[in-house]
């Protein structure tokens, strides 16, 4: 049992293979964290010091580093929980009345139960710890035993403390086409807040945080924490007066209130949480292994052609057959259909809603390209924006009132569309039925599930934010029940719906609109910090870049691709016979290395030269793949040193390079490394090598 618990002393000791993270009651009731960092083995240890407050002014709970503040009594920090009673109440009290212990496979959890001294209002913290990876998953349930109703004014997950002042603080800012844009900054006195707003999660910032002590890949204390909900989360970091770093994770209460009726519990998401002494590489390892183990589902991904960037609406059954055979010619295992292909949908004007298919574009159905693809030994797969309809559908001339909307206002537009009540059950039986009826009548393998605009004019139901997006994670689970077999895209105008939330309901990212090899490179590396390789949907397209406008090599953007869960998106009926042959032998070396990449340690390896390398190492029993990139020289004679990781350092490696073969020990390749110069722009380089036997 990884959970040690002093009963004398009510204090526990929560351990995974190399970290514990301690708490205990005080004689008040207080829930008192106490430790976070490496490994300790004897819970006996523990003490919960005396608490003494610094002035009047600066009351004893303001130094008291509570699990899970509430709002009231001296409290003036943020807290993670607020409450009006039906009385008018809007303070908590909260006491200590006993615990849990469960345990499962691979998993043991501690629930902490608290209610209110007066009130028959309850809070259950959960501990879940997964011990082989490092990793605890933190959440509190709340649940109303009165009479009454209660609202419930601000939910955060949990509180984290970090006993430092002057920490890292890293996550993501971006938008559209720009997401995953890594910032670092030097946390001082006062806040920091991360959240959304929208609806639509992770464009402008990500879900997660992450609190360094100026560590490297392989070095320093690295906390951090991933919220699993996709849409309105906030996150608050602050360094305090007192000495210590506050992190807090959950729904934002922005615009946010949950009614719980009497009898009523709920569930705030889970963070998935972790301390790492040995820095970010350990951080994502852990998160890796553990999203590919215990979240999501097995198997390798497909690599794919997607026709969008190639075709955008302009889709119908004779070109979209033709691309079908180029893409099985180059060696695609699923086919793609994208937007276009149902209702009056010819650019973003019209069709979102009216889910049939368009006969002008499909005279013979759709079962005509898919029997091709079929034929071919292709997957199919095909986009939908079930949440979505435009003004001119038939769907909102039916039923004006499924939108969001407030009766006295005008709702906005956004991409000529609207979002749908997903929450009302008509509107839900009406995505969950489109979308079963599209899985029962036609062969689908792959969804790509869309939503291209934030949401507004909620209503008056105040729990909208969080609402809509549990019925959509709903709807999915549903249909995954009935056609198993089926992967799921989440894509939101790009990589706007990427956290630990949707993650396992959905298989894969779609992590960017941005295809522009050279962008990807910088988007994929800080995806990688927190996310795994096998859900990271990436694609070669077309040059110039639609976005960019760049114009980089074939073979460059293979390898910036092949980093993911490869895909193709380029209008590959241009393709030149130099192309086609490139294309068949990137993708047929991707099959062949794919179990690496998808399923192997990440490492993103150190560059020591002047030229910005890009470097980085897949490794799996043995097996590994090197990347390195340049997408531009600016110090001519300047190479780099390729330090691998990972490796055993008695064993010898045989590294397969356009150069020939070099056999080394893992010491060797891991702390002399080897010399690698890459000229010209954009060059780039695949090296596979393996274990000797
Ligand atoms: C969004 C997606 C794209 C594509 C278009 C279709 O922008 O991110 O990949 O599917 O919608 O309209």
């Amino acid at each position: 049992m990884s959970i040690a618990v002093n009963t004398k002393k009510d204090v526990f000791l929560l351990s995974t293979k190399s970290t514990s993270y301690a708490f205990g009651v005080d004689d008040r009731g207080l829930i008192r964290h106490l430790y976070w960092g490496k490994k300790l083995d004897f819970v006996e240890e523990l003490e919960l010091p005396q608490l003494t407050e610094v002035s009047t002014n600066d009351p004893v709970f303001e130094v008291t580093k509570e699990e899970f503040p509430v709002h009231g009594g001296l409290r003036y920090k943020d807290h993670c929980l607020k409450v009006t009673f039906a009385d008018g109440t809007r303070e908590l009290v909260y006491q200590y009345c006993g615990y849990d212990l469960e345990e499962g496979e691979g998993l043991e959890e501690l629930t902490v139960h608290l209610r209110d001294e007066h009130y028959e209002f309850f809070m259950d913290l959960h501990y879940k710890l997964y011990p082989e990876y490092d990793l605890m998953e933190r959440s509190v349930v709340v649940s109303n035993q009165t009479a009454e109703p209660i609202q419930v004014e601000k939910l955060h997950s949990a509180q984290f403390h970090i006993p430092y002042e002057n920490l890292n603080f890293s996550n993501v800012h971006g938008h559209w086409g720009a997401e995953q844009q890594r910032f670092t900054q030097k946390l001082s006195y006062g806040k920091v807040v991360i959240e959304n707003r929208r609806g639509i999660s992770s464009h402008n910032h990500n879900p997660y945080f992450i609190l360094d002590r100026d560590a490297t890949e392989t070095s320093g204390d690295v906390y951090f924490g991933a919220l699993k909900l996709t849409g309105n989360f906030s996150g608050v970091v602050e360094q305090t007066p007192y000495g210590e770093t506050l992190v807090q994770m959950g729904i934002n209460s922005h615009d946010c209130l949950i009614e719980l009726k009497p009898g009523e519990s709920f569930e705030a998401p889970g963070i998935i949480c972790g301390y790492s002494a040995s820095g970010f590489e350990t951080m994502s390892h852990n998160l890796h292994r553990f999203a590919r183990e215990r979240i999501m589902r097995g198997g390798l991904r497909p690599v794919l052609y997607n026709s969008w960037e190639a075709t955008e609406f302009h889709v119908n059954s004779r070109d979209q057959i033709k691309l079908a055979q180029k893409a099985s010619e180059l060696g695609a295992e699923l086919f793609v259909l994208d937007d276009g292909w149902f209702g009056e949908r010819h650019s973003t004007q019209n069709g979102l809603g009216d889910w049939y298919v368009n006969e002008g574009k499909f005279p013979n159905g759709l079962e005509e390209l898919i029997g091709e693809v079929k034929n071919l030994g292709m997957m199919f797969g095909i986009w939908v924006e079930p949440e979505m309809v435009n003004p001119k559908a038939q769907l909102y001339q039916d039923h004006p009132d499924w939108i969001y909307h407030y009766e006295t206002r005008v709702s906005d537009t956004s991409r000529v569309q609207y979002v749908l009540n997903v929450t009302k059950p008509e509107v839900r039986d009406f995505i969950y039925d489109m979308l079963d009826n599209l899985l029962t009548r036609y062969d689908i393998d792959y969804i790509k599930w869309d939503a291209n605009r934030p949401i507004s004019q909620t209503g008056p139901q105040r729990d909208i934010w969080y609402k809509h997006i549990q019925t959509v994670y709903d709807i999915v689970r549903e249909l995954k029940k009935k056609h198993p077999q089926v992967l799921f895209e989440a894509c939101a105008s790009g990589g706007g719906r990427i956290d630990y939330g949707i993650l396992g309901i959905f298989d894969d990212f779609w992590t960017s609109d941005n295809t522009d090899a050279y962008d990807r490179l910088y988007i994929q590396d800080s995806y990688s910090r927190i996310y795994p390789i096998k859900a990271m949907r990436a694609w070669v397209t077309d040059c110039p870049n639609f976005l960019s406008g760049r114009v980089i090599p074939l073979s460059f953007r293979y390898h910036s691709a092949m980093l993911g869960s490869l895909g193709v998106g380029c209008n590959i009926l241009k393709f030149t016979p130099e192309e086609v042959e490139l294309s068949q032998r990137m993708i047929s070396l991707y099959k062949e290395i794919r179990p690496v990449i998808q399923e192997g340690d990440f490492y993103r390896l150190e560059n020591t030269s002047a030229n910005r390398y890009f470097l980085y190492e897949y490794l799996k029993e043995g097996q590994g793949v090197v990347f390195a990139f340049l997408p531009q020289s600016q110090v001519g004679h300047r190479s780099t040193t390729l330090r691998l990781r990972g490796l055993e350092e008695g064993a010898n490696y045989t590294l397969h390079t356009s150069n020939g073969d070099i056999t080394k020990s893992g010491a060797y390749l891991m702390y002399h490394g080897l010399e690698v110069k890459l000229t010209g722009d954009y060059a780039s380089a695949i090296v596979r090598f393996e274990k000797n036997q």
